[in-house]
């Protein structure tokens, strides 16, 4: 069959999924629960802003769902990378390694630190970093020295962090990520922005890295308008981080006295309310989320498409579906016919190596990252409301 008429007919599946919507978003929020009634007494209550109960409350529901101790909410992901890469000790002096295929804000944080990221490739069967390339640049690339850090022998820089990101909501491989970092002595951190509700090995992502972000932008598969959080099993890490993100104020009923230089990176009250409406939904969520996955697999498969499902040993929460075509040409073949038809879809990032911002930083061979962006398509994913089977 013609390819062209086989989008049509994908388009076409995409409408009887999502019938009620003209324009048909990549992802859009659901607000079915208590989101009115939390918003409406932040309001009455007056303590909108940095000061709340319910910031410590979303806090203590999301170390609950993760299985990991200590939470901190911010008021982005890109704010809970910055102070998870600060916090680990990343500056000037230090590299990062991370993947070269992943949003901007991965690589934004790294240089918010003044660091340089070193790119490399991402794996076909998650979608995030590779561990088989991770595994090659730590051979070729680097030796662990006598003060016990991992050194970069080309550039003589000491390599702090590893830090892979869970494409799509689809986990790493983080048993052997992390086994690699333990031999190399390197932090590992997981940027799980979209990835909260996936598992690795049973395991809620997050729990391998010393820290972990989230985000709960508009698009994720929770909301709080903006915000993140910053997820660690280390107490006095996250002491340090909750302080660092209160602009570093030491506590005092009356005396503001900073003792370093902080950030006002703290989630407000209101915020918070919005999330602690949207985590109550977060299982229903992923139920709905799988079935639409199981919705576009039949389809896939009578189709004769190429839909990536998760990786062996993850539960993902399939917070976007993806498919992978043969070519960039097919690529934009859809990408064109769905936006005439007002069906968002979108390609993968461009490649962060690829950036101008990015493009001198050290990489190694990243041929699944440039052929993974050519042939990626995100389809509409968001959860529904009337979910037929
Ligand atoms: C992989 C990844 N990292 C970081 C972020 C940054 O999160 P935020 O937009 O909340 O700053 C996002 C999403 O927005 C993301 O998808």
């Amino acid at each position: 069959m013609e390819n062209s008429i086989k989008y049509q007919k994908l388009l076409d599946f995409i409408r009887k999924i999502y019938t009620d919507q003209e324009k048909i978003p990549l992802h859009n929020p659901l607000f079915l629960g208590n989101e009115n009634k939390y918003l409406q007494e932040v309001i009455n209550s007056t303590y909108v802003s940095s000061v709340g109960p319910l910031i410590k409350k979303f806090e203590k529901k999301l170390s609950e769902f993760t299985g990991i101790k200590y939470c901190n909410v911010t008021v982005n992901g890109t704010s809970a990378l910055h102070i998870a890469l600060k916090v680990a000790g990343v500056d000037e002096n230090t590299e990062v390694i991370t993947q070269a295929l992943t949003f901007v804000a991965t690589v934004n944080s790294i240089k918010y630190c003044r660091a340089s990221p070193i790119f490399i490739d991402v794996n076909t069967k998650t979608l995030g970093m590779c561990h088989i390339s991770l595994e090659n640049f730590l051979n070729d690339y680097c030796e662990i020295r006598n003060d016990g850090f991992c050194w970069n022998k080309k550039s003589n820089k000491k390599i702090k962090v590893v830090l892979p990101m869970h494409t799509f909501g689809h986990p790493v491989k983080l048993d052997k990520i992390y086994k690699l970092c333990q031999k190399y002595n390197i932090i590992l951190i997981e940027d799980a922005a979209e990835a909260l509700g996936s598992l690795y090995k049973e395991k809620h992502v997050g729990n391998f890295g010393v820290i972990s972000t989230l985000s709960f932008n508009g698009n994720k598969i929770i909301t709080t308008g903006g915000g993140g959080a910053l997820l660690t099993n280390n107490k006095q890490l996250s002491i340090k981080m909750n302080h660092m993100i209160n602009t570093s104020k030491i506590s005092h009923p009356w005396e503001f006295f900073h003792n370093e230089v902080g950030f006002n990176y703290r989630m407000p009250n209101l915020n918070a309310a919005l999330g602690i409406a949207q985590l109550e939904q977060i299982e229903k969520f992923l139920v709905i989320k799988r079935k639409i996955f199981k919705k576009y697999e039949k389809f896939s498969v009578l189709q004769n498409l190429n839909l990536f499902s998760e990786p062996e040993d993850a539960y993902s929460n399939y917070w976007l579906n993806c498919l992978i075509l043969e070519n960039k040409k097919e690529r934009n073949k859809l990408l064109e016919l769905s936006h005439g038809q007002k069906i968002f879809m979108r390609p993968a990032w461009f490649p962060m190596h690829l950036l101008p911002m990015f493009k001198h930083n050290q990489q190694v061979d990243l041929i699944n990252t440039v052929s993974l962006y050519n042939r990626i398509v995100c389809i509409p994913s968001s959860v529904i409301l009337h979910e037929k089977d």
